[in-house]
């Protein structure tokens, strides 16, 4: 089977390049690298690959601040390698999404640089959102950056400019049509290089309205909007429901605009997916309407408990909010900035719920190095280097967990990433967890998504909608269960400690751990562990 447009039911690999493949030794992974293992990535079955950023940056938040948005940082190497890359991809069948940041530039970029040379009030100025202090000297208002401490920074003359993320990241004004316009440009820069799509960065975030105004829990927010930040959910959706700064209808002016620039490219299909995590959730599907952005993060998995509540909540709810607007749902157990999902949930935990989302309708995203089940890597403090951790004075530690080079073979650390020292230290504990290890073990989690991609590819894409068998609300007959079927296959997942029964029909195509018993028509599905059946 196969699915028209080419992203409605891809499988999409987020590349983290400084952690991927180091090419020349510095160290660091790099575009060069990531080409180099392109026949592994598509060895996996994936469809597309996602870049994080590796545009010219001073990486004070590894590359999301961009100095300048149309050239490659040498750390990564050169446009030429860009090229290559995409060149070599797509002559193995795979899209290229590159990763644009809207809402804020580097305070390198040389607008940002001519601004804090200009006065008052001058053109320079007025592409960001400079202020007067208030009256006692304070800043315009209380806000609280995403990665802690005040999100105003006062430059010489007593000004303050507003930076959600790092001071290093001064937000964009988007009612500057200078800033639009040069947005467009770097769009048709990358699709003219051949790029397939776009994920773009806090796509909610473009438009500010309320910039005068002060939250009454503004380090509860800051909190509340962190993947890596762990909250009750009840607080955590209260809190976001009262975000001053994100969300604003004038988003979906830029994105209708946007999405003409996209269809004028006919054939190409070039996509977008929106990196908005807004409440409540019907919010989202604002994005994907039929004239904005073709995908929106479902950020709601990468939170959730490992509890069929919770689960069936998170896929029944994602999927009939997309159908209201005709769009398919997306997918993602990890990303470069939450917790592992391996470490999050559990080993067993992981690929049980890997299986379960990968028969799902839509879109999955696949973090490198979630196939081969990486945990997050155990870091000194010292080792550290997401902002996040040096502006709250450690008190969270960040995401460089997360962000750990990949292993790719050998007995030693860094295991084939690098012949220098890796930007993180690899933990020897990953002797097993390399690619080469993984693939000489026919039970490895390697193994397990190459299989399962495979067989997602041969019976489930473009085979429609699914329907419960076992789920608290419908079926309810074992709350340890949840399963589906879809086409010709039933999905079954066992979420509880203990092996439970069912009836699903069908022969068993596989089982993400353990050994799954058949006798006379009933099948026992091991301990935390989703089954496979194919009728
Ligand atoms: C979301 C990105 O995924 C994250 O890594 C980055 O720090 C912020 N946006 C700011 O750009």
């Amino acid at each position: 089977m196969n699915s028209s447009p080419w992203w409605k039911e891809a499988t999409i690999y987020q590349i983290y390049p400084r952690s991927f493949f180091d090419s020349n030794g510095d160290g660091e992974g790099d575009l060069p690298g990531v080409t180099s293992k392109l026949d592994y990535v598509k060895s996996l079955g994936v469809d597309a690959i996602w870049l994080s950023p590796f545009f010219t940056s001073p990486n004070k938040d590894g590359g999301y601040d961009v100095a300048n948005p149309r050239d490659v940082d040498p750390r990564f190497g050169n446009l030429e390698d860009a090229r290559e890359l995409i060149t070599q991809a797509h002559m193995r069948d795979l899209r290229v999404i590159a990763d644009i940041v809207p809402n804020h530039f580097s305070d390198q970029h040389e607008w940002f640089q001519a601004a804090l040379k200009a006065k008052r009030s001058s053109k320079e100025r007025e592409r960001f959102h400079f202020y007067d202090a208030n009256e006692d000297g304070t800043p315009p208002n209380n806000w609280i950056s995403l990665f802690g401490g005040p999100s105003w920074t006062q430059v010489e003359d007593g000004q303050f400019y507003l930076h959600l993320f790092d001071s290093s990241q001064p937000d964009l004004n988007w009612e500057n049509p200078e800033v639009n316009a040069d947005f467009e440009k770097t769009l048709r820069f990358w699709i003219d290089l051949g790029v397939d799509g776009f994920r773009i960065d806090v796509a909610h975030g473009l438009i500010k309205e309320d910039v005068l105004t002060n939250h009454p829990d503004p380090q509860g927010l800051s909190n509340a909007l962190r993947l890596d930040v762990a909250m009750d959910s009840e607080v955590r959706n209260a809190l976001l429901l009262t975000v001053p700064y994100f969300d604003r209808q004038g988003v979906h002016e830029v994105y209708r605009k946007w999405r003409k620039l996209f269809d004028s490219y006919g054939e190409r299909e070039i996509m977008a997916v929106a990196e908005a995590w807004v409440h409540p959730p019907v919010n989202a599907t604002r994005y994907v309407r039929a004239d904005e952005l073709h995908q929106v993060f479902n950020f709601d998995l990468l939170t959730a408990e490992f509890d069929a509540n919770v689960l069936f909540d998170v896929v029944e709810r994602s999927i009939s909010l997309n159908a209201t607007v005709n769009a398919l749902p997306t997918w993602a157990l990890s990303n470069h900035d939450s917790p592992r999902v391996a470490s999050r949930i559990g080993d067993e935990q992981a690929r049980a719920l890997a299986l379960f989302v990968f028969g799902l309708p839509g879109s999955t995203y696949v973090f490198a190095g979630q196939e081969l089940g990486l945990p997050d890597g155990q870091l000194q403090d010292s080792d550290r280097q997401d902002p996040t951790f040096f502006r709250t004075n450690g008190a969270i530690k960040g995401r460089d967990g997360a962000r750990v080079p990949l292993p790719w073979g050998g007995d030693t650390i860094p295991f084939g990433f690098s012949t220098g020292k890796p930007w993180l230290p690899i933990s020897q504990s990953w002797k097993d967890l390399t690619v080469e290890s993984e693939l000489a073990d026919p039970k490895s989690s390697l193994h397990l998504y190459k299989n399962a991609l495979e067989l997602r590819k041969e019976f489930l894409v473009g085979a429609g909608g699914i329907t419960w068998l076992e789920s608290p609300q419908h079926g309810d007959k074992n709350d340890s269960l949840l399963s589906y079927s879809r086409g010709s296959i039933t999905v079954v997942m066992n979420l509880s400690d203990s092996a439970q029964e069912c009836e699903a029909d069908g022969k068993l195509v596989m089982v993400s751990s353990g050994t799954v018993d058949a006798r006379d028509g009933i099948k026992v599905i091991p301990a935390r562990s989703t089954a496979w059946f194919l009728s």
